[in-house]
């Protein structure tokens, strides 16, 4: 499963560039920095495939990886810090709209939310847009390491308490760092059932 190799295969800006949807899909999204890029590499114990950064909106186009012969996990560009202008909010609104909308093969989001910030407007938005797809959802708290314990747990009610009236969000809500690798063998074991492999 998450033993196989991660392999760059694609990098698209805009929709005509995605590649087929050959395989199921799992994809990664969230704000700038909230640790995207560092969950893939905890995920398959491969780091230095997807590029992580102090400097947040690294990665502004989608990327997809492939992890063997039978599974994609795509890196979404993050949104939402101070200085993107309007045009690359737009940009970025279309792309990941055209993503949600057009993958068949598209079998979960991770959406990451920092667990010490919280949900932004941003995130929300693009729940709405995925309730409106249909597309399955699931929240991941993520750098539990940077808070409290009673601190991750009280966030984590308030989420779940605000996703309760959503079709497409998934339970239960998931809780990693890939600092430390706390919750990351947890969420492999979810992600392999979802791609079933
Ligand atoms: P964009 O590509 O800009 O959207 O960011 P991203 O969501 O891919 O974030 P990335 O993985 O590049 O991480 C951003 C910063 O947070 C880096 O400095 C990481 O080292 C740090 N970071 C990521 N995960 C954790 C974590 O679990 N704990 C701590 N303490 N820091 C983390
Ligand atoms: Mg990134």
């Amino acid at each position: 499963a998450f033993r196989n190799k991660l392999e760059f295969f694609a990098a698209a800006k805009i929709s005509s560039s995605f590649p087929p949807p050959d395989l199921p899909e799992i994809a990664f999204a969230g704000r700038s920095n909230v640790g995207k890029s560092s969950l893939l590499n905890a995920l398959t114990r491969q780091w230095g495939v997807v590029r992580t950064s102090d400097k947040p909106g690294l990665t502004q186009s989608i990327n997809f990886f492939n992890l063997g012969p039978k599974l994609c996990m795509v890196d979404l560009p993050g949104y939402g810090f101070a200085y993107a202008k309007e045009e690359v909010k737009e940009a970025w609104e279309e792309l990941v709209k055209e993503y949600v909308m057009t993958r068949v093969g598209l079998k979960r989001v991770c959406l990451l939310i920092d667990t010490k910030w919280g949900m932004k407007p941003r995130d929300l938005e693009l729940i709405d847009l995925m309730e409106r797809y249909e597309t399955k959802y699931q929240i991941v708290l993520t750098k539990t390491d940077l808070v409290f314990p009673i601190d991750v747990a009280r966030r984590a009610m308030q989420i779940e308490e605000n996703l309760k009236a959503k079709k497409s969000a998934v339970q239960p809500l998931m809780m990693v760092s890939s600092k430390t690798g706390a919750g990351i063998r947890s969420l492999r074991t979810v992600l392999a059932n979802v791609a079933r492999f």
